[in-house]
């Protein structure tokens, strides 16, 4: 099943929007606080002037009672600015009603002499806001104490208000649709160089391997190096293989091409004898082209292991591992007539990969056991020098030209007059083995300048 395949600029965009509209709402919500404070401010001063204006015109008569004469222009200010009604009422000494609505609400109550407070209220179903004012008419001898209420409908305010906050809508949304806008064309613009690194890579041929150069932003850097990396790896498989394939043919031609011709003089064979004879070689023929397998297929390999580096390497025992390595050989030895012994005491530790070591030794002991010859003596020998571990194979046979042992380490190079069955890889692959792990591979005379030593170094773990 195909995963979700989602867009980075509708993720972006999305995330944009939803961030916006969130803080877009709280302020808001901040907008119309301060919208109806506002409002109010400014009314409220109107709705206090018209309470002021009422409150001059209050006089005592002189029968000691309050009379008022309403400045109906004061009125008049408030209802001009919307469908807004006003409502008045003015009061003497507590309880004491002198004109305007009775039932309109008041707040006799609280503040102090010579105020003005405000208060939302309802009347007749309507919300209003209220002013009262306290102040107090003077006698001459004593002065009386009365109340001005003034109160007006909120439609004005309550308009006010939504103009503000339409308006901070508006504006607020128009600044959203423009950065979604700018989002949307920055988007574009920085997936620019993605789009141009997709084509680069589509229009490669199969087999170009070679690292990725085309220029990306800084955040696509690190995925275009692993990318490379990747490359680089995938190349050295590949150029691995190519070798294995190409060195694989050409050196299995010759005995396949044996196996062929003797096959064909077996079945032409007039006795049962030349037949035996022909599939014997024939046989020889099969398992040398197994052992030349196997060792390209051993250095495959360690090219392999070369190149990963990281390959897990674990602390092995030499002395032992030398040892068992050695007893296996014992009755291969037996048959070819030559004195195979181990020597070495105590414990010998390196970092290695125990199974490529095993085949290093193999191939030291298969080469003494090959051409050292018929009654010859093979040492194998591990002892640990200066942090060093050495693993020696020593023999007595005719050891190796000094001319020729630079030679012998190149690979599918041979000693001259050579008889026996081999690929040329064997001493190739215990040094390349050697220096996979930090160690080193030296040819010398055996003792007496007899023979060969092979020494081979590891450092101590
Ligand atoms: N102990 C030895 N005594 C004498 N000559 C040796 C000894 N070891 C190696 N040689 C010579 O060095 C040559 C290279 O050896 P190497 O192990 O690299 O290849 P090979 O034995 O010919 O083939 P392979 O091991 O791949 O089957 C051999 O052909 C042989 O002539
Ligand atoms: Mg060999």
């Amino acid at each position: 099943m195909r995963t979700m395949v989602y867009s980075l600029r509708r993720r972006l965009l999305g995330w944009l929007l939803f961030s916006t509209a969130v803080i877009g709402v709280i302020a808001l919500m901040d907008t119309y606080r301060e919208a109806v404070k506002t409002a109010n401010v400014v009314s409220d001063r109107v709705l206090a002037g018209s309470a002021l204006a009422i409150a001059e015109r209050v006089v005592v008569a002189e029968d000691g009672s309050l009379q008022v004469d309403i400045p109906y222009v004061a009125l008049e200010m408030l209802t001009s600015a919307a469908q807004d009604r006003v409502f008045y009422r003015v009061d003497g000494p507590p309880g004491e009603f002198i004109t305007g609505y009775q039932t309109l609400p008041s707040l006799a109550e609280t503040g102090t002499q010579s105020s003005t407070s405000f208060a939302d209220a309802v009347f007749r179903g309507e919300p209003i806001r209220l002013a009262v004012l306290r102040r107090s008419a003077s006698t001459g001898v004593n002065s009386v104490p009365f109340v001005v209420t003034v109160a007006e409908t909120t439609i004005a305010r309550r308009q006010l208000t939504q103009t503000i906050l339409l308006h901070s809508a508006l504006r607020l949304g128009l600044m959203i649709a423009g950065a979604a806008v700018i989002v949307w064309i920055a988007v574009t613009v920085s997936l620019r160089p993605l789009y141009r690194l997709g084509d680069a890579i589509a229009e490669r041929s199969p087999d170009d391997l070679h690292p990725i150069g085309e220029r990306v932003p800084n955040e696509v850097q690190g995925l275009v190096d692993t990318v490379n990396s990747f490359m680089v790896r995938l190349q050295s498989a590949l150029d691995a293989l190519r070798n294995f394939t190409g060195n694989a043919s050409h050196q299995l031609r010759t005995p396949l091409a044996i196996i062929r011709t003797q096959i064909a003089l077996a079945r032409r064979a007039a006795t049962l004898e030349e037949a035996r004879g022909a599939a014997l070689k024939a046989d020889e023929a099969v398992a040398n082209a197994e052992r030349i397998l196997a060792q390209l297929l051993l250095m495959a390999k360690i090219d392999a292991a070369a190149k990963e580096k990281a390959r897990g390497t674990e602390r092995i025992e030499l002395a032992g591992l030398a040892r068992a390595v050695t007893a296996e050989h014992v009755p291969a030895a037996g048959d070819a007539d030559i004195d195979l012994g181990f020597a070495g005491e105590g414990e010998h530790c390196i970092r290695a990969e125990p199974l490529l070591v095993g085949e290093l030794l193999k191939n030291l002991i298969g080469n003494a056991l090959l051409y050292a010859g018929r009654g010859a003596e093979v040492t194998v020998r591990v002892e640990g020098r200066d942090g060093l571990v050495a693993l020696e194979v020593e023999d007595n046979g005719p050891g190796i030209r000094t001319d020729l042992r630079e030679a012998v380490l190149k690979r599918f190079r041979r000693g001259g007059g050579n008889e026996s069955p081999g690929t040329g890889l064997g001493l190739p692959i215990v040094e390349e083995i050697a220096a996979l792990y930090g160690g080193a591979m030296r040819l010398e005379d055996g003792a007496g300048g007899r023979g060969l030593k092979v020494v081979v170094t590891f450092p101590a773990s």
